[in-house]
């Protein structure tokens, strides 16, 4: 008999497809997220659940089912899962690390362009018919060439980040609990604190996970210490960063401007956010290449896949389950 998997949104057709193949598989066919109760029915039903960085797996989910045997996310964060709860419970969860890595450097960079060249409020301008000719001062913004790009988290994004700056002629400095020898050597990359991070760098690129450690681990006190000419990228996680603190920065100019991927309340945005024409916000679309969703959709399901035939998964986020051996054997 075939293990029964959860899927909360649609997926790329061919991991759906692979999925197919190897479950009974139950997705959701409306293109919206599932309420708490839905998910919740979902897992009851189902031997693993495959779900979104916008499903909500907390205690009583994983609770809800006694055979539930593992909780695939189609993402590579992970602070939507109760870790620690799954440990307790000894669920396997798995996320989808290195296959999102470049897009998402890309969009960070196109976020920098962005805001430092103004390009989407010259857009605006243009479109309003407002463009009467070349002018001297017309949208004067921030030079990236040559400028010192600091990057808060020196993983995987983040070192993606520092590789593209080379061609921009950068000073690359980073902040992270470790050294990160190989970014060092590859893009000169210096490693400095924090607070000399912040008030050094002309673009402040967030590439940390959000985790207790991480929340708001950007707030008034943070921005302060950035120059008035820098701009902060955040293709991270919203929460790293303390919104209205935020808000209030860039409404009195503290700071020049920021290109956000993601919100703190996402999908709700702090009032007063969308008003300003120093920021650029995108709807947490840093890993939505065609190419990049389908190799993540691949690799959640071959992580399901794996984790039925009774191996332990590749992207496992909580070895420390695997005392014991896994659930799927019990
Ligand atoms: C992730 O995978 O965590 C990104 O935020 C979405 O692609």
């Amino acid at each position: 008999m075939k293990l029964k998997i959860f899927v909360t949104r649609k997926l790329p057709e061919v991991a759906l497809q692979l999925l197919e193949e190897h479950f009974e598989m139950r997705c959701n066919s409306e293109d919206r997220v599932l309420t708490q109760k839905e998910i919740l029915d979902g897992t009851k039903w189902c031997d693993i659940l495959l779900c979104l960085l916008t499903d909500v797996i907390d205690a009583k989910i994983l609770r809800a089912n006694p055979n539930l045997k593992a909780v695939i996310n189609y993402a590579v964060g992970y602070n939507n899962i109760d870790i620690a709860e799954a440990n307790k419970l000894k669920i396997p969860v798995t996320n989808t690390p290195g296959v999102l890595t470049d897009t998402t450097a890309d969009m960070a960079w196109a976020l920098m362009f962005a805001i430092g060249r103004r390009i989407v409020e010259a857009d605006r301008y243009v479109r309003a018919g407002k463009f009467s000719g070349w002018q001297p001062m017309l949208m004067l913004g921030g030079d990236i060439y040559g400028k010192t790009l600091g990057i808060v988290g020196a993983g995987r994004i983040g070192a993606a980040v520092a590789r593209r700056a080379a061609g921009f002629k950068m000073k690359i400095i980073y902040c992270d609990d470790e050294k990160n020898h190989e970014m060092e050597a590859e893009c000169s990359a210096e490693k400095v604190e924090l607070k000399s991070l912040l008030q050094q760098s002309d673009f402040v690129s967030l590439h940390v996970p959000l985790s207790p450690d991480t929340y708001h681990l950007i707030s008034k006190q943070e921005l302060e210490l950035m120059k008035p000419t820098a701009y902060l990228i955040n293709t991270a996680r919203g929460a790293v960063v303390n919104e209205i603190d935020l808000l209030e920065a860039l409404q009195n100019k503290t700071i020049a401007g920021a290109g956000l991927d993601v919100f703190e309340h996402e999908p709700e945005l702090s009032a007063g956010l969308t008003r300003l024409d120093n920021v650029v916000l995108v709807p947490h679309i840093a890993s939505a290449s065609i190419d990049t969703r389908t190799k993540m959709a691949m690799m959640a399901a071959n992580n399901a896949i794996v984790i039925k035939d009774r191996h332990t998964p590749p992207n496992l986020v909580n070895p420390e389950i695997l005392n014991g051996g896994l659930k799927l054997s019990q």
